[in-house]
């Protein structure tokens, strides 16, 4: 047991899209908990994600790499962790295509130093549970029709799905090896507030926003399956209390897009929002070179986590959306943060 007998709950990569949301949740709906958030504040990690929250007194930030074994060995000593929730992980798919070690790093390497750590706690506290966030993606592509279950062999296509897929067994061989409780869920496609604009729906709002063009890959027929980032949340609190140990949960919005219809469905709700006559912002859609490896579709059946747990979406697409237009129209200081990098230098004076 934790500061003042809370529970000490770890989270990796809270200062990223879906971990500043899962850091948000817990602080804010477990008061008995204190949640330690560890990030390293890559490009994609930003704390102004977490203006709102910093000052509470269940939470602490600690600047951190997972692949630097000697801060983690520093960090459990230092701290009884009754459970981590791991996010942190180099996310986007393009960047591993140009990159791929930094993801072996990250994704791979770092969620193994953070097993063999959590190992040990395990060993010492019967209660302790690991949790690894991860992605639909694991599975590899599906054709026209057919949804990812639980049972689907694991057939990753990108550095990204593979670093992530690999990071799954480790965690799976920790438990069959080592006996540490863990769960794992595998998630479809977030959308929502804080999501860096390198990923689709982001990167489109903000160039319709600048008038520029929208990068439509290969003939834009690639599905994807999309859930509000507020609705994983929820998931992962679920699945972390109630889950049980050494299962597999997947998690996704029941809600399939083909990427040119959410463009065209994106363009005009921000004709709407920017007063545009409807039809000025699809002249912006330019159909460029493919992504290589690119899955063809994605779609999660989510009935285990539905059945089992009661969870499901709690906003429709179109809710959804306009929350996130809404979001990025009232937030212009963060988008120009984040595509400047001057926040960067903001929070460095801070934690360096
Ligand atoms: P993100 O890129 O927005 O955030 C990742 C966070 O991890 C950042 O704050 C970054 O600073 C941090 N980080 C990166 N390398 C680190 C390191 N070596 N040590 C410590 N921190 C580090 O990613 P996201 O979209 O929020 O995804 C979070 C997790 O959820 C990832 O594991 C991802 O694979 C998984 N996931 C994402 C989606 C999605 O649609 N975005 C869907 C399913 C699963
Ligand atoms: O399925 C879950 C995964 O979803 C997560 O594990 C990843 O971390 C997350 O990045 C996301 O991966 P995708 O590759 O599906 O997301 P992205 O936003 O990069 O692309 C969505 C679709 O849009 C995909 O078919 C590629 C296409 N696309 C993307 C970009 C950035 C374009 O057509 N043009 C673009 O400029």
């Amino acid at each position: 047991m934790g500061k003042g007998n809370k529970k000490n709950i770890l989270v990796t990569g809270g200062a990223g899209f879906i971990g500043s949301h899962v850091v948000r949740h817990f602080v804010q709906n477990y008061q008995d908990y204190h949640v330690y958030n560890i990030d390293a504040l890559t490009y994609a990690g930003n704390l102004e994600n977490l203006k709102d929250i910093e000052d509470q007194t269940n939470y602490t930030f600690i600047k951190g790499d997972i692949t630097e074994d000697d801060f983690l060995t520093k960090l459990f000593s230092e701290n009884e962790f009754d459970g981590v929730i791991h996010l942190a992980a180099e996310s986007h798919v393009d960047r591993s295509i140009s990159d791929p070690l930094s993801f072996v790093k990250t994704n791979v390497l770092g969620t193994v130093n953070l097993l063999n750590q959590s190992v040990k706690i395990a060993n010492k506290n019967p209660d302790f549970r690991f949790y690894h966030v991860s992605t639909d993606e694991v599975y590899g592509a599906l054709g026209n029709s057919g949804l990812f279950t639980e049972s689907t062999p694991y057939s990753p296509n990108s550095p990204y799905s593979a670093s992530k897929a690999s990071s799954d067994h480790f965690v799976r061989a920790y438990g069959e090896t080592y006996g540490l409780p863990f769960v794992i869920s595998n998630c479809s496609n977030n959308y929502g507030p804080n999501h860096f604009p390198e990923k689709l729906i982001p990167l489109f709002i903000n160039n319709i926003i600048q008038n520029k063009a929208l990068p439509v890959y290969g003939d834009g027929n690639y599905t994807r399956d999309w859930l509000y980032v507020k609705d994983h949340a929820k998931a992962i609190d679920l699945v972390f209390h109630r889950g049980t140990n050494g299962e597999t949960y997947n998690i996704g919005g029941f809600n399939e897009w083909k990427n040119i219809d959410l463009v065209m469905l994106l363009c005009k709700l921000m004709d709407k929002k920017l007063g545009r006559t409807e039809g000025v912002s699809e002249e912006l859609i330019t159909f460029v070179k493919d992504r290589p490896g690119h899955d063809l579709r994605y779609a999660i059946d989510a009935s285990k986590i539905n059945t089992q747990l009661g969870w499901e979406p709690s906003v429709t697409f179109e809710q959804g959306l306009e929350l996130t237009i809404d979001w990025y129209f009232d937030n212009q200081e963060w988008l120009n943060h984040v595509t400047s990098g001057d926040y960067k230098e903001y929070y460095k004076k801070q934690y360096l």
